[in-house]
């Protein structure tokens, strides 16, 4: 037997334990947590560790269409000055010892679990999110600070190189310079803080941009990260949308940007760093996919049903993992696709804040109105809708739970970033063109694989591009450190988040040589 090494069977880490929701006394526990959690009512730009304040506008919860707070949407001039102040604290920052700054990541992680009530609560009323989503994604923020903590410790250490000159030779990895990270709405704690985390652990200092929905979230995380240790000089937040977005990926002092989002704006972005003088701007960017799930004669219907609709539907589509086609073979589809319209109607939509409900809202009214036109678009082939049968919400932005079938998988192209399910079905001949038409949407973010034929999975694994690959499961929740996640072609440039090769991707490499 070959010892593996033990980093590989016998990880220094845990992920968080999370919320038993079967135990009634945790489950009691949260709702205390959240119902005594200290409200943030605002958030403006941080810079230098003061809060800089500009044109106000209203924070509105999806749930409700109330505002809960508001914030400040951030001009040029402020972009230019949480640069600048990023540049100022580079050098400090940088010389800090790894070990340093994993400890602090390591006291971000701690702090994160004991304030779960504030966070959860921003994540119900800001995002919309269900309380097992919330649950989930305050763990994977946890999860994010602890894994990038060990990962500069393991893979940012110095190495020294070995070889035959009969010098010295030690590689390091350093911080490049300012980095800016640009998160999206639809995971506003864990991605916002995992671009961030992973930034400041290989040595950067940071401007941090949210998405314009969810500040306040991101305002109470970088708050949370100067307290657990981290210099304000080193990290900078500016609240605002695409324009401050755009500000500060202009900027000439930008040494890498870090970017999760739709794949329009990461081709802008990429545009703008692409026509920058000075030095050649690495860009990580993590965006969205047309995301298919297989299913052959094989496969368990009941197992198929389950996966399917907790993939398409929580979080209400708006994974950029979620399912939007499935394509099953012909002589089970009506049975498959009966019991997922039967699955379907039995979902509880409504406020998140409802331990009950399954489904929340859509994020804004913006995302709504796409969402139902999408549906209008396609009346003549829809096969399920929710509201059927069912009484939507009479307040918030609610979409309901709906299944379209398409003649062919070719037929949808673009991400339909919702609660909206695609359906299609192949006859066992027409395997490799089904794969060709999915291949043909140009992404490669996720895919999912139901059969009980090891060669068959094999098959469709090894034709797709996608990045990651679930088979006889669900396709959303990527653990961190267990399961790296990110996408191929136009879903992503890699390297995937949560994963060991993250951090060298925002460092840079020195070899000092020393002729001893
Ligand atoms: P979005 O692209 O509209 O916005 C993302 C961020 O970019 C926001 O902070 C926004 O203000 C900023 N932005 C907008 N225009 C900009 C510009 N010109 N320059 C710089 N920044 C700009 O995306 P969204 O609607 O917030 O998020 C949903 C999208 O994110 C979906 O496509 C989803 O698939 C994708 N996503 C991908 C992943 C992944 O890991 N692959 C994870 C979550 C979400
Ligand atoms: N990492 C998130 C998931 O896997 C997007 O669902």
């Amino acid at each position: 037997k070959i010892p593996l090494p033990r980093n590989l069977y016998a990880p220094e880490r845990r992920n968080s334990p999370g919320v038993e929701f079967g135990d009634a006394a945790s489950l009691k526990q949260l709702l205390a947590d959240i119902a005594e959690a200290k409200p943030v009512y605002s958030a403006h730009s941080i810079i230098d560790g003061k809060e800089r304040t500009a044109t106000r506008r209203p924070v509105l919860a999806p749930a409700t269409g109330e505002a809960i707070g508001e914030v400040s949407d951030a001009d040029e001039a402020v972009a230019r000055d949480a640069m600048a102040a990023a540049q100022g604290g580079f050098a400090r920052w940088s010389a800090t010892l790894i070990e340093k700054r994993a400890q602090m990541l390591d006291r971000a992680g701690d702090l994160l679990e004991q304030r779960r009530g504030t966070f959860i609560a921003l994540l119900q009323s800001e995002g919309g999110k269900t309380l097992d989503d919330c649950v989930a994604e305050w763990r994977e923020a946890i999860d994010y600070c602890r894994y990038y903590a060990l990962q500069a410790r393991r893979s940012l250490a110095p190495q020294a190189m070995p070889g035959p000159t009969g010098e010295t030779n030690e590689l390091r990895y350093r911080g490049r310079g300012v980095f800016v990270c640009i998160s999206p709405w639809n995971f506003p704690l864990a991605i916002f803080l995992g671009q961030v985390t992973a930034a400041l652990a290989a040595g950067n200092s940071v401007v941090a941009k949210p998405a314009e929905q969810t500040p306040l979230i991101a305002y109470a995380a970088v708050r949370l990260l100067h307290e657990a240790g981290i210099p304000t000089s080193a990290l900078q937040l500016v609240t605002g949308d695409g324009v401050a977005g755009g500000a500060l990926v202009d900027d000439s002092r930008v040494a890498g940007v870090a970017f999760t989002g739709s794949t329009e704006v990461a081709r802008i972005i990429n545009r703008t760093l692409a026509q920058k003088d000075g030095p050649i701007v690495p860009f990580v960017a993590e965006t969205g996919g047309v995301n298919a799930m297989i299913v052959d004669a094989t496969a368990l219907p009941e197992q198929v049903t389950d996966d399917v609709v907790s993939s398409v539907f929580r979080s209400a589509g708006q994974r950029c993992s979620a399912l939007r086609l499935l394509c099953v073979q012909e002589h089970v589809a009506d049975h498959v696709f009966k019991m997922v319209e039967g699955a379907a109607r039995e979902l509880t939509l409504g406020n998140p804040s409802q331990p009950s409900t399954h489904v929340g809202p859509v994020i804004d009214t913006e995302s709504k109105e796409r969402l139902d036109r999408w549906i209008d678009s396609h009346a003549s082939r829809v096969r399920y809708r929710w509201d059927s049968d069912h009484t939507l919400p009479s307040r918030g932005l609610f979409v309901p739970p709906t299944i379209i079938e398409l003649p062919r998988a070719s037929d949808l192209k673009e991400e339909v970033f919702g609660p909206i399910l695609h359906v299609v079905r192949w006859r066992a001949h027409e395997l490799p063109q089904l794969l060709d038409d999915i291949e043909s949407n140009g992404t490669g973010l996720t895919l999912g694989i139901h059969s009980r034929i090891d060669a068959r999975v094999m098959q469709i694994a090894d034709r797709l591009s996608n990045g990651n690959v679930y088979v006889n499961r669900n396709m959303i929740g990527a653990v961190v450190g267990t399961q790296p996640f990110g996408g191929t072609r136009l879903s992503g440039t890699g390297p995937k988040a949560g994963g060991p090769n993250y951090l060298r991707r925002f460092a840079t490499e020195q070899v000092v040589t020393v002729n001893t």
